[in-house]
């Protein structure tokens, strides 16, 4: 099978063909989502959240993404696998986020590298393109600066965080960047963005006008059935179905049905 690669994700947004992108932060999804089609999967920080129960994306380490990302690289036959740098690993200067970049190439076999901001990391994207590694921008609301945002609501519906952004993605593609994750920005703005880039968008909470769109795999699979932005299309409700299956496991196990004959040597 054909690896989808930069040059696909180009073709795909000059041909008006949408990009299906999801997490992935383990070996046995990476396969299952890998063999259903989607194109990208992403090892995002939301590991941080959905992997290791923090509240942000904060906490998570360098050597914790690598180790998701090798296990995620192991699946994927045909995604293309893109890694996220973590909060501390490249925004200090370019020659930090450059080693932070050549640790995940290096180490995990991933494709590609994500990162959040504009203006604020352009040498480090720079830097890092200069490499050979291809690198993804990352704006709207960017969780790395949650702290700063104060609340994960809609970004860029005044005037100067709009502008702002749309500057920013430029930046990041006269850099080098292959793509550019928006999310949770008004879809209009989306769109003006969309239509003013030759490098593919892709959307999370950012309407339908992006090149592609991006889910936290846990969040459409509702394994944490309680999370429902707005944005989320949630595909099936797994805490449901996990919960059934481990109570009926539970009740076999007790009333000693499980294992049966059949199910002994
Ligand atoms: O970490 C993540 O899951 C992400 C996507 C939501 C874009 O960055
Ligand atoms: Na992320």
């Amino acid at each position: 099978i054909r690896r989808v690669t930069t040059h696909s994700l180009q073709k795909m947004k000059a041909a008006g063909e949408r990009i299906s992108m999801l997490t992935a932060y383990d070996y046995s999804f990476a396969t299952l989502l890998d063999q259903a089609g989607v194109d990208v999967l992403l090892v995002g920080d939301s590991a941080s959240n959905v992997m290791a129960g923090h509240e942000t994306t904060l906490p998570i380490t360098l050597d914790q993404m690598i180790y998701h990302a090798s296990s995620v690289i192991r699946g994927a036959q045909r995604s293309m696998v893109i890694v996220d740098l973590p909060f501390g690993s490249y925004q200090s200067n370019s020659d930090i986020a450059l080693a932070s970049a050549i640790r995940i190439m290096k180490e995990t076999g991933a494709h590609g590298l994500k990162v959040e901001g504009g203006e604020e990391i352009i040498d480090s994207v720079k830097k890092i393109v200069a490499a050979g590694i291809p690198v993804m921008g990352h704006l709207g609301l960017t969780p790395q600066s949650i702290y700063q945002f104060g609340t994960y609501n809609v970004r860029a519906k005044e005037e100067a965080e709009a502008a702002k952004l749309k500057k920013d993605a430029l930046l990041l593609q006269e850099a080098g960047c292959f793509g550019v994750v928006l999310e949770k920005i008004p879809a209009a703005l989306a769109k003006e963005v969309t239509e003013s880039l030759r490098m593919p968008t892709i959307g999370i909470g950012a309407g339908g006008y992006c090149d592609g769109q991006v889910l936290v795999m846990h969040d459409m699979l509702g394994i944490n059935a309680s999370f429902k932005p707005r944005f989320l299309r949630q595909y099936l409700n797994m805490a449901t179905q996990v919960t059934e299956a481990v109570q009926q496991y539970v009740k076999d196990v007790k009333s000693g049905d499980f294992p049966n004959e059949k199910e002994s040597y």
